[in-house]
């Protein structure tokens, strides 16, 4: 399996790159439009909690397992992806994190965009991708599903919320 992955190749029609403190602005600026989001999963998005997700890793991990990345059309920040590798087992990849801004989504982007990615996981020689929605978010439960993502069955209580596992197998 390769452990470095080329960015540059998740997508064919998106420019990818990683991003950084000079991007919080721009970040803000995409998450803040997306409330349904952090209604289900609070508390709303700030610069403080932007640099925490940059920097935040499972237990285990390190920073070369960690892509935090911004989707670019044009100049134009699209999506931000935050993708752990070899998580939680060396087969499998693990989206922590995927939002679109709110002028585009609904075209299919998103979709294009995860569909890549697996393609792209999957030839690096990832067996599955796994992530996690906030229970009763009916957005990200139908995003998931409809992009081949199913239940596995274990749930995850926090203080405010529960997380459902799901992962699609490539
Ligand atoms: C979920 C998200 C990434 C989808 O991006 P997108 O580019 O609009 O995705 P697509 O156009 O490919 O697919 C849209 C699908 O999302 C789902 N969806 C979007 N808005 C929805 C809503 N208000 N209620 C229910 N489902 C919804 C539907 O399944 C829809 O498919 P359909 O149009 O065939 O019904 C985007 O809405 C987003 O960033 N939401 C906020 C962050 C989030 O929820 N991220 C995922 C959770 S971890």
């Amino acid at each position: 399996m390769v452990c470095m992955m080329d960015i540059t190749l998740f997508s064919r029609v998106y420019s990818v790159r990683r991003l950084s403190e000079t991007d919080v602005p721009d970040i803000l600026a995409l998450c803040g439009k997306n409330r349904m989001y952090y209604r289900y999963c609070p508390p709303f998005v700030s610069e403080q909690s932007i640099r925490d997700d940059m920097n935040a890793l499972p237990t285990g991990k390190e920073v070369a397992d960690k892509y935090y990345v911004g989707y670019y059309d044009g100049g134009k920040l699209i999506a931000v992806l935050d993708l752990i590798l070899a998580y939680p087992d060396k087969e499998t990849a693990f989206i922590g994190f995927f939002m679109m801004d709110v002028s585009v989504q609904g075209k299919g982007i998103g979709s294009g965009i995860i569909g890549e990615l697996c393609a792209y996981l999957a030839g690096n020689g990832f067996a599955r991708v796994r992530l996690g929605w906030v229970r009763g978010n009916p957005q990200a439960e139908h995003f998931w599903h409809k992009n081949g993502f199913a239940e596995t069955g274990a749930v995850y209580k926090t203080e405010r919320y529960a997380v459902i596992a799901a992962q699609r197998e490539l």
